[in-house]
């Protein structure tokens, strides 16, 4: 069995920040000498397939209590000591898991990225390096007012409902606040590839360090 550590990094930031975007990009980077995988936080939302539709849409997505956090936390604790897991896939459109979980391989790295991901204390003291994306208001709701139309089979005015009454007050009271756990704050635009490549520089130094600390105390 293969014991080398893992290494755990973990994006968050507000709805639309880019958080997929930048784990991407960070992903790619550091694939050049080592495995990495990458989760989301959105496929651990609890199965509410129990519910009415129109009950359904209208939950509190943004609280803590709606993720399966028990999951995810024994999942990345597997991932951790490189044991492979099934994960559930989310449908955004009907608010529900399917019935199919996917298997997930681990890796050197693994990165999870999710808006409470430095909020939910069991699943951010796992991370080795903590993110998180900040990404003014405005383009966010722009961001999500395009993206929930157009894939997750929103309306103008149900987007614009939910905004109001659930995402931003849980943005102000659960996600903001916890980028005071963040190792480091990355701003998403354009111009952000030197932050990605340092945290990429970083996290290979790192991986690469401790293998020869391996390699040492295997002498
Ligand atoms: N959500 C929803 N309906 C559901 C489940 C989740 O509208 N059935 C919303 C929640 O309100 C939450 C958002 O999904 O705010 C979380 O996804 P988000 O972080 O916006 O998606 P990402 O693609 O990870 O965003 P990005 O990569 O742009 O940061």
């Amino acid at each position: 069995m293969n014991h080398k550590p893992v290494f755990l990094i973990i994006v968050a930031g507000g709805t639309a920040s880019g958080k997929t975007s930048v784990a991407t990009k960070i992903a790619n980077q550091i694939l050049k000498d080592k495995s990495v995988s990458y989760l989301s936080m959105d496929n651990y939302y609890k199965d509410f397939s129990n519910l009415s539709f129109e009950e359904k849409q209208n939950l509190n997505f943004d609280h803590p209590n709606s993720f399966d956090v028990d999951l995810l936390v024994a999942d990345l604790k597997k991932l951790k000591s490189r044991v492979k897991i099934n994960v559930p896939q989310y449908n955004f459109v009907t608010h529900s898991r399917e019935k199919e979980w996917i298997e997930f391989a681990p890796a050197d790295v693994v990165i999870l990225d999710g808006i409470l991901a430095l909020q939910i204390q069991e699943i951010f003291k796992l991370g080795d390096l903590k993110i998180f994306i900040k990404t003014s208001d405005d383009i966010r709701l722009i961001r999500r007012l395009e993206r929930d139309i157009k894939d997750r089979g929103r309306s103008f005015d149900n987007v614009i409902e939910q905004y109001l009454t659930t995402v931003k007050p849980m943005h102000d009271i659960f996600v903001e606040p916890s980028i005071q756990q963040a190792d480091i704050i990355i701003p998403f635009h354009d111009g952000n590839e030197i932050a990605i490549d340092l945290v990429a520089t970083k996290v290979r130094d790192i991986l690469r360090n401790n293998k020869k600390e391996a390699e040492k105390i295997n002498h």
